[in-house]
């Protein structure tokens, strides 16, 4: 008998929402389920995908086409989706992932202003179209993040744009979550940690009911 189909997560977010430390507090929550769980992120979460991401985060890569960004992001998916992702939804896991592509969508769509229907191709191509079973966003405003983010050391080459560029990024997610209501839940990242969880975690909860 096959398997039933594991349940793909996704956190999203501008810098500093608080992505990273509720995946710590989510793992912990869903393992207590009985539930076998994967986590990961993008860019990264496989050999392959590391590697792309030290280069399209490098701050010294000055210059980068908006398009190489794109492209690159894709690439780490591509890789992510048919050497982790899928294999672990196949064998029955959760995957819990630190961004997924509503992040292309919202970075290079409404960051840097690629062409939405290019993404679109894009993610029918390199992913097949995957597409989490529910993504929790954490809205927050860019300044709240930022000041959050700015005492983490050297930014990356993303983390040195300017406002303006994160104003466009969250209003991007904003608006990939007013379309897709069922698939996204919005939760307001300036409560604290422990709320911010508890929210996440009544967001979840259907997941479980489904699988049971
Ligand atoms: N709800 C919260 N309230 C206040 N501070 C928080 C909250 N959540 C996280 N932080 C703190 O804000 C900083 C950024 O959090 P975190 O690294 O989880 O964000 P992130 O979304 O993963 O950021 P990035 O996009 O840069 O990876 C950390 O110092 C963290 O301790
Ligand atoms: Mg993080």
């Amino acid at each position: 008998m096959s398997k039933q189909r594991g349940t793909f997560i996704s956190l999203e977010g501008g810098e500093g929402a608080g992505k990273s430390t509720l995946l710590a507090g989510l793992r912990d929550y869903i393992a207590a389920q009985g539930v076998d769980l994967v986590l990961t992120r993008e860019p990264g979460g496989t050999a392959l995908g590391e590697a792309v991401r030290a280069i399209v985060l490098d701050p010294a890569r000055h210059g980068m086409a908006a398009e190489t960004e794109l492209l690159l992001m894709f690439a780490s998916r591509a890789q992510l989706v048919r050497e982790l992702i899928e294999p672990a939804l196949t064998a029955g896991q959760w995957v819990l992932c630190d961004r997924f592509t509503d992040a292309s969508f919202a970075y290079q769509g409404g960051g840097r202003g690629q062409p939405v229907e290019r993404i679109a191709e894009l993610e029918r191509w390199a992913t097949d179209g995957l597409s989490p079973d529910m993504t929790l966003l954490l809205d927050l405003p860019v300044a709240t993040g930022r000041a959050r983010a700015a005492g983490r050391g050297e930014a990356d080459r993303i983390e040195v744009e300017a406002d303006v560029f994160f104003e466009r990024v969250r209003e991007a997610y904003r608006a990939r979550a007013a379309a897709e209501p069922k698939r996204f839940q919005i939760i307001d990242a300036s409560l604290t940690p422990v709320e911010v969880l508890h929210a996440a975690i009544a967001a979840i909860a259907p997941l479980f009911e489904v699988k049971a």
